[in-house]
């Protein structure tokens, strides 16, 4: 592959330049954005795509025969053929576009949920898991008297495998995990999670959210039956993401919601349904948005995944040395294998005044349970503040960070 001039480097200082939004001060400080695993900051080919189809070429899509709306079909499924390649999935029929992980993950549990659990049957989940992989199942096990089994960590934030293997059984009929933990950056052994239920009969979904921009991604290999995916937290826009599911299994599930463009023809008695991809994809999509998420996938494959998993590794280590060798704070999260997110508690402080006095020197880290209230409860802390890497950030910001941090620490026990 030929690189430009920027990504061949991974040059820092050329990667930055690509990101508009980090050249701003922030309360009179440089800004230091370390909430990636929130959302990441845009580049620009990213900003100029959403320009160019609003100035360009905005019409609605596959409905239209007019020129503008023929290009806008063509730039919408471009990036499908793209998602495509990026996942490495078999089929295009299988990338199905939806607002993000949320909607991914609520549509596999309405649909395949109604269709293929019933009475008895048992989902699995993992204690790592946000809140938007956690709900949908507790809805699904509600309506059909099915039962939810949680498979616990250890204290160093990793799932336990020997018991996630003892609670597979015929009955379980679907296991749904996160590739990587928003809050502890745990990366979780999902092939092996797959083959092992597999083995049991039951599907497997993967909540990629914090995995799309940081880990190589291909879904044939892992085998897995259906992946999430969010642009906003892989250079994108927000309002679009992919849901991958394999082409039998989709084919077998009926349509998430009725509307435009997922029905083959309706009478007002009946209605039948259109092809895959399109029988999930009812009403308007967010068509700029998924154009745009093309370029941010073009971006991290021209970075390359190897390269930007490298470069993340090298800041959280760096990071976790400093930052854990700071009087009062414990770092919550040891696990073997992690993405670039490093959450810590400082003894006896709220993790909000930390976020707070960090925000007023221009550093923007998250705080608080980050959408896993059961994981804080197993690990018996109220939250904590989580600093979580991109491509774009550098060793010299970890230094800000860690120095903004000893100077309030001090502060706050001293006072
Ligand atoms: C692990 C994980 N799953 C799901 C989500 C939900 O993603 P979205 O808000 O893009 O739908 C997030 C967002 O932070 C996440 O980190």
């Amino acid at each position: 592959m030929n690189y430009s001039p920027v990504i061949s480097s991974l040059n820092s200082e050329l990667v930055r330049e690509e990101f508009p939004v980090l050249h701003q001060k922030i309360n009179g400080h440089p800004l230091v954005y370390l909430d990636n695993a929130a959302t990441t900051q845009k580049p620009k080919r990213v900003i100029q795509s959403l320009l160019d189809y609003y100035a360009g070429y905005n019409a609605n899509i596959h409905r239209g025969i007019h020129t503008l709306a023929e290009k806008a079909t063509h730039a919408f499924e471009q990036t499908r053929e793209t998602a495509r390649d990026f996942i490495h999935a078999e089929h295009v029929e299988e990338i199905v576009f939806v607002r993000g992980v949320t909607e991914a993950i609520n549509l596999v549990a309405s649909s395949y949920g109604q269709s293929f659990i019933a009475e008895g049957d048992e989902v699995i989940i993992s204690c790592l898991e946000h809140h938007s992989n956690i709900v949908p199942w507790q809805w699904v096990c509600e309506k059909k008297k099915a039962t939810l089994k949680i498979i616990p960590i250890n204290d160093r934030g990793e799932i336990e495998m020997n018991q996630f293997i003892r609670m597979l059984s015929p009955r379980t009929k679907l296991v749904a995990v996160n590739h990587a933990s928003n809050s502890l950056g745990t990366v979780n052994p999902i092939k092996e999670i797959i083959l092992h239920s597999h083995t049991r009969g039951a599907v497997v979904l993967i909540d990629g959210a914090q995995t799309g921009a940081h880990l190589q991604i291909d879904v044939q290999e892992l085998d897995c039956d259906f992946y999430c995916l969010s642009a906003h937290k892989m250079y994108g826009p927000t309002g679009a993401g992919i849901l991958y599911g394999k082409k039998h299994l989709l084919e077998r599930m009926p349509p998430y919601q009725g509307g435009g463009e997922m029905i083959r023809e309706v009478t007002f008695h009946q209605a039948s349904y259109n092809d895959l991809p399109y029988k999930f994809e009812a009403g308007t999509p967010s068509i700029a948005d998924v154009v745009a998420f093309k370029c941010a996938m073009e971006f991290i494959m021209e970075l390359g995944h190897e390269r930007i998993a490298e470069r993340e590794q090298e800041l959280l280590k760096y990071a976790t040395g400093k930052v854990g060798a700071l009087p009062y704070v414990t770092v919550v999260g040891n696990a073997k294998e992690k993405v670039g997110v490093l959450s810590f508690v400082v003894e006896d402080v709220h993790p909000f005044d930390i976020g707070q006095m960090l925000d007023a020197r221009g550093i923007a880290v998250r705080t608080g349970h980050h959408c896993t209230q059961p994981l804080m409860e197993r690990l018996e802390i109220n939250g904590t503040v989580r600093a979580s890497f991109a491509v774009y950030n550098t060793e010299a910001e970890i230094d800000v960070l860690v120095e903004a941090l000893e100077r309030i620490i001090n502060f706050l026990k001293r006072s």
